[in-house]
């Protein structure tokens, strides 16, 4: 997804016919700033605390920035549901991406919680489709990957090419081993390249699938005033790109995001990359997507502590007619690749927004509060 998001082509057409608005530009970087920040001091009150730790939640990786979570706080609990409002079931018909994006934001509590004092104990109920999180006391633990979660991101740019020293790789590689989820780094240059051929292959299909480019375009927000609105989605500036008013976007979308552009993106991409990993579980179903989503987090979380960036480029694992094809090259007898994420050294981007704690608390509080993808935004 990291190519269809991009927008360089079109704010380059947009930017040539002199049609950039003089957008809120401070407003988004005010916002920003208010979101990718910790608590000024630990919370100490109950409620406090548990409203912190799930905004420290909702800062975690989530696909298309859907943010598919609902929170309920009890009593020294926390439980995490689907918020199905915020489903993509054509990139995503089986809710696979849905519950590895509640993977990444329970490692991110449970990160938080250990930094408050809080033992988090994660239990996963199936029939309720729950994730429940008990708290206990414990002494404070502030690790490095808490201290990260202001500073990670998705950097959709192109890296700088660089092999990583060893120490690193091994250290990425055994932060993103969990229960039952192993992490694959592929740091050969040839390797790498045909990793390229299969992500190729996979947006070639999506982007003929008029039901994934609808899908993508509802959750891409093409201006400043339509990312703050809703604090969600794909914002045109978390790509690198300015913000352009939703019906120029729209209009433009077509004739600048093509296949073959971004086969050339991809290539490059991949290239000023040292290395990809690929997340792999021990079995398929929910759980075991959770997990994948904890094991990525952390990688995430430990590769900003080391000013490494990374990127998902999970074509390969979303369109069915490739995974399989994907899974045999990798030599993975059956399993599921789950996901493939790019890492190396680079530029940050502006980062990407969230909705406030209070959308995101309780079913119905998530429905009234959160904007709802296709909900009306200014353009
Ligand atoms: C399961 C999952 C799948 C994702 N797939 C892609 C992808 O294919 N391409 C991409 O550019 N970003 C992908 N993302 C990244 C999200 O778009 C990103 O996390 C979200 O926009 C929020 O931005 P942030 O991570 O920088 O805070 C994925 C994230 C998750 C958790």
């Amino acid at each position: 997804m990291t190519c269809r998001r991009d927008f360089l082509r079109l704010s380059a057409v947009a930017a040539a016919g002199g049609m950039l608005p003089g957008c809120g530009g401070s407003e988004f970087e005010t916002a920003a700033a208010e979101t990718w920040r910790h608590a000024s001091s630990p919370p100490t009150e109950a409620v406090a605390l548990a409203r912190e730790l799930v905004r420290c939640a909702t800062l975690a990786a989530n696909s298309h920035n859907t943010q598919p979570w609902h929170f309920s706080i009890g009593a020294e609990t926390i439980t995490v549901r689907p918020d199905l409002s915020r489903r993509t079931p054509v990139v995503d018909p089986d809710d696979h991406h849905l519950w590895v994006s509640l993977g990444c934001a329970v490692e991110n509590l449970a990160l938080a919680a250990a930094a408050y004092g809080r033992r988090a104990e994660l239990s996963f109920d199936e029939r309720a489709a729950a994730i429940g999180i008990a708290l206990a006391p414990m002494a404070p633990v502030r690790s490095p990957l808490f201290a990260a979660i202001p500073q990670r991101q998705c950097t959709r740019a192109e890296y700088d090419g660089q092999r990583l020293p060893a120490v690193e790789l091994g250290a990425l590689a055994s932060t993103a081993s969990g229960p039952g989820v192993r992490a694959l780094l592929i740091t050969d240059r040839a390797r790498i390249d045909q990793v390229a051929e299969y992500v190729i292959e996979g947006n070639n299909a999506q982007f003929v699938d008029p039901a994934f480019m609808r899908e993508l375009k509802q959750w891409i927000r093409f201006s400043d005033a339509e990312a703050l609105a809703l604090r969600d989605g794909l914002s045109s500036r978390a790509s690198g790109n300015p913000s352009l008013p939703r019906w120029l976007g729209e209009l433009i979308f077509p004739w600048v995001v093509t296949a073959a552009a971004e086969k050339d993106k991809i290539a490059r991409q991949l290239r000023s990359s040292p290395g990809v990993a690929v997340f792999v579980a021990a079995a398929e179903g929910p759980v075991h997507w959770i997990e994948v989503g904890r094991a990525y987090q952390r990688f995430a979380l430990l590769a900003a502590s080391l000013g490494i960036r990374n990127a998902f480029l999970n074509q390969p694992v979303e369109v069915a007619s490739v995974r399989p094809k994907f899974a045999q090259w990798l030599g993975l007898g059956g399993l599921r690749p789950d996901l493939v994420v790019r890492f190396g050294r680079g530029p940050l981007l502006p980062p990407s927004l969230r909705r406030p704690v209070d959308a995101v608390l309780g079913g119905a509080a998530s429905l009234r509060a959160g904007n709802r993808a296709g909900a009306s935004a200014p353009a």
